[in-house]
């Protein structure tokens, strides 16, 4: 993940700027960067690889300026290089960015036409020359960004300075947090309060599509409407830990959070964002004649992989045999000569998921492990490691990391579909840009949670929960189930819908709650007659959908909308509803809901 800083202070800012992104290396980085004004004009320092090569340029040309913005950056668009590391620049602005501009292709054509000359692969610097561009049209900095920021399509976090203007910093949150900070006629800015600790303790988390125009004498807030709004300012207690709860409640809550960051990063890592294409590690195997695909894992990681499964026989059309760990390790299970066996785990050292590892390995599998933890045993052990940028996930319910875990489980089957012939380009392209798409429709669905916070009320009533899904959305049910089970000790069952009237309808009465995960897609009427079983029975329908309500024609508790997406994304999508619902029906149930009782976050036991 990338990390932002800024300073505006009455001394030179360019060592605290550094010092604030080494409280933010946790984050993973391959460049960094910083840039001040000084008399006016900007200026700016950047190098590969750690930061010590930073501060070995800084030391060899120093920056005065009292005014900065610095950035630790994770490759997305174009290459690790000096070149493609932040602060991006014009004459007159400087750019720090974190996150995804999905239309930068466009604006870039659109900005190439009228003169501006691009330097870098990155989409960051579609933002410069667009600021730019307004501020040539004769526009002020506030109304040249606020008009920039218009234009601007995607998951971002943006630190933005102007030349000329001395007591001037403009920062913009949408889908990747962004903290401001408050000292004695200083004001700061951090991709989280850890890197604001150094130099105090009273921050503003700015909400999604908030930007804010930061002086030393204060910091107006604006919402993406351009109305000015109060967000509050809190103590942070960043300075004691390197990883803190944000201005969230719980880790689990700002996990969730987390996910249109985490999943646009994972995505970097395989995709190649700038030609819309998949940009796969090679794992040592020729996908092209790979002759089936074997997956294990257990619990959340288990589910992922089971969506791995719908994905990788309908798009690359291979064979697919899962199982949970557990299981696989005792059953003496056949292996195919050549096979792919894919390990999936968060923490990379859950003993069931090692041990099937290892008998893989000795049945001539080649083993690769997406895991979030890159030196832990699954990875030591593995003969490719494909790792999900989640971050420290500390909530023991997984939920950032299972949606990572897609992530590179949808960049999988694309890559062994390319491989094998079974996805065209133009199939390619269109995957792509769904997968692209989705940080954004993730983060429009964390604006507002009230109607979880009712629902939970509902549900904490309820003895048993249901979750039905259909095709890849049936371990979506398995795993809301999980989700809701675990942390608010409900019971819950994830069933798929069509199995329902083979036993589980036996179940049903109005005191059952029925999730029923159903996107608009071609099983979605075959869903419908599902729900209305459930309905003639007097069970309580909660549906997670796009579609309207309307086309299921019959009454529902609750309908939550889920912003339309392609079908082939849809499950990365549904993960958020899922994991709301459980986490509100816990906090209403007074659970503990990061540490739930009998739960590890990592079994490294059998
Ligand atoms: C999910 O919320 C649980 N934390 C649990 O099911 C977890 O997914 C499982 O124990 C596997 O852990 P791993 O991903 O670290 O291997």
């Amino acid at each position: 993940m990338c990390g932002i800083v800024g300073i505006l202070a009455n001394k030179p800012v360019a060592i605290d700027l550094v010092d604030a992104l080494r409280r933010l290396e946790y984050r993973g980085y391959d460049s960094a960067g910083v840039a001040t004004l000084e008399n006016g004009h900007l200026d700016r320092r950047r190098a590969e690889g750690k930061l010590r090569n930073l501060e070995t340029r800084l030391h060899e040309q120093p920056l005065q300026g009292h005014v900065g913005i610095g950035h630790t950056r994770w490759a997305t668009h174009g290459r690790p290089t000096e070149r493609n590391a932040h602060p991006h620049m014009s004459a007159k602005v400087g750019v720090v960015h974190n996150g995804i501009i999905e239309n930068y292709r466009e604006l870039k054509a659109e900005l190439s036409s009228r003169g501006h000359v691009f330097e870098t692969d990155t989409d960051t610097e579609a933002v410069v020359h667009l600021v730019t561009d307004e501020l040539d049209k004769g526009l002020e900095p506030i109304a040249a960004t606020k008009a920039a920021l218009a234009k601007l399509q995607g998951a971002f976090a943006l630190g933005i300075i102007f030349a000329g203007h001395d007591d001037l910093m403009i920062a913009a949150r949408k889908g990747s947090p962004l903290a401001i900070g408050y000292g004695t006629g200083e004001v700061y800015l951090g991709s989280d309060a850890i890197a604001l600790a150094p130099f105090t303790d009273t921050i503003t988390y700015l909400d999604e599509g908030d930007w804010a125009v930061m002086r030393r004498s204060g910091v107006e807030i604006y919402d993406e409407a351009g109305s000015r709004v109060d967000r509050p300012k809190i103590k942070s207690v960043a300075s004691a830990l390197l990883v803190d709860k944000g201005n969230h409640r719980h880790f689990m809550a700002k996990e969730i959070h987390e996910q249109p960051e985490v999943v646009s990063h994972t995505l970097a890592n395989y995709l190649d964002m700038g030609s819309g294409t998949i940009a796969f590690p090679d794992l040592g195997i020729d996908l092209a004649k790979i002759p089936r695909v074997t997956i294990s894992a257990c619990g959340t990681a288990y589910y992922a992989g089971l969506v791995g499964k719908y994905w990788i026989e309908r798009y690359a059309r291979v064979p697919v045999e899962i199982d949970i760990a557990s299981e696989f390790r005792y059953r003496e299970a056949p292996l195919v000569d050549g096979g792919l066996a894919v390990f999936v785990s968060q923490s990379g050292e859950t003993a069931d998921t090692l041990a099937t590892l290892r008998y893989c390995k000795a049945g001539g599998q080649r083993i690769a492990s997406i895991v979030n933890v890159r030196t832990s045993s699954i990875a030591r052990e593995s003969h490719a490691v494909l790792p999900t940028l989640a971050g420290p996930e500390i909530g023991v319910a997984s939920t950032k990391a299972f949606s990572c875990q897609l992530s590179a489980l949808a960049c999988l089957a694309i890559a062994i579909g390319r491989a094998k012939g079974t996805i065209t380009p133009a199939k390619e392209a269109e995957l792509v840009k769904a997968l692209i798409e989705v940080p954004r429709l993730m983060s429009s669905m964390l604006h507002s949670e009230q109607q979880y916070e009712d629902l939970a009320q509902y549900l904490s009533k309820a003895r048993d929960v249901l979750f039905l899904g259909r095709g890849i959305n049936y371990p979506l049910a398995l795993e809301g189930a999980l989700k809701l089970k675990e942390i608010s000790y409900i019971h819950a069952e994830g069933y798929a819908a069509g199995e329902l009237k083979h036993g589980p309808i036996a179940l049903i009465d109005e005191n059952v709650p029925v999730i029923v995960v159903a996107p608009d897609d071609d099983l979605f009427e075959k869903t419908v007659s599902n729900m209305q079983e459930v309905a003639a029975r007097g069970g309580q329908i909660i549906l997670i959908s796009d579609a309207p309500a309307e086309k299921c024609g019959c009454k529902l508790v609750a309908h939550i909308k889920v912003p339309k997406g392609h079908d082939f994304a849809n499950p990365l999508l549904y993960a958020v509803p899922i994991q709301l619902i459980a986490y509100h029906t816990a906090v209403f149930m007074g659970t503990d809901v990061d540490q739930p009782r009998n739960l590890a976050k990592s079994v490294t036991v059998e």
